[in-house]
């Protein structure tokens, strides 16, 4: 779904990612972890396609495709969809027309209404977007979009900060119906079969909180701008729990 071969991305006229290469296979879920300031949000709004971050080398395949060079609006009708750690504030544009138009982006016409009523967000749509909403309301708003959208890759940039603990569950409950992993899989099913009509996710979490509810395949760790690991999620956060991220800086 997703193939990232040995990235260097400046910003702002400084290099943050030093040569980062990483997969998401169709149908996985595939965490994102690191401290704060390691370059995770620049890794993901790369793959997004906004201008400010400057390809230097590598290149980002989508599909298939090379999209290293395509504007944020073509990988967007690809099935590439955003949902952002901080999100802008757009005075002016009511939450029912980005809903709207996030949806017509991908060529499909939606129920904003009936979306809404998954998220408890039906008292939010005639208000500006992102306009004083708390933390919790902009990832509500964000995961409606996506809903809207049905990207075929979800890329959620922490989305469970500033979220208390009862609407993680609703997120996540609501990303998991994105990605079609309302199908609970039983034991005794192959894996493939499970997993082959699923979409794809890359999430970023510092905390780790929204993996109890989003359960994911593969986990990256990156520091300073490269990758010091990947494994098995759970296994990554007991350790980082335990030691802390300063314990992956010798793996780099
Ligand atoms: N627009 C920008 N201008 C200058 N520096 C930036 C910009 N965006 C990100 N950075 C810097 O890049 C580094 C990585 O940031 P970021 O990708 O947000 O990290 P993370 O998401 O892992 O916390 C930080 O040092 C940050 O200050
Ligand atoms: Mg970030």
């Amino acid at each position: 779904m997703l193939r990232i071969e040995d990235l260097v991305v400046e910003v702002a006229g400084k290099e943050i990612l030093h040569g980062v290469s990483l997969f998401v296979r169709e149908g996985e879920v595939v965490a994102l972890m690191g401290p704060n300031g390691s370059g995770k949000s620049t890794l993901i709004m790369t793959i997004m396609g906004f201008s400010e971050y400057k390809v230097k080398r590598g290149k980002i395949w989508f599909k298939g495709k090379d999209i290293t060079n395509l504007p944020v609006y073509e990988r967007v009708k690809l099935g590439i969809g955003l949902a952002f750690q901080r999100p802008p504030v757009i005075k002016g544009v009511k939450t029912r027309q980005i809903v709207e138009i996030a949806a017509s982006a991908r060529g499909r016409k939606v129920d904003v209404v009936e979306l809404a009523k998954e998220l408890d967000f039906e008292d939010f749509l005639d208000r500006d977007v992102n306009y004083g909403f708390s933390g919790g309301e902009m990832k509500r708003s964000e995961i409606l979009q996506l809903l809207a959208m049905d990207p075929d890759l979800l890329l959620l940039d922490e989305p469970e900060s500033g979220v208390d603990l009862e609407s993680i569950s609703l997120l996540g409950r609501v990303i998991n119906k994105i990605l079609m992993r309302d199908i609970e899989p039983l034991p005794d099913k192959s894996f493939k079969e499970v997993k082959s009509h699923r979409k794809s996710a890359l999430i970023i979490t510092h905390t780790g909180h929204i993996l109890k509810y989003v359960e994911a395949d593969r986990g990256y760790v990156l520091i300073n701008g490269r990758i010091a690991c990947s494994g098995n999620p759970r296994e990554i956060l007991k350790t980082v729990e335990k030691y802390g991220y300063g314990e992956c800086l010798k793996c780099v």
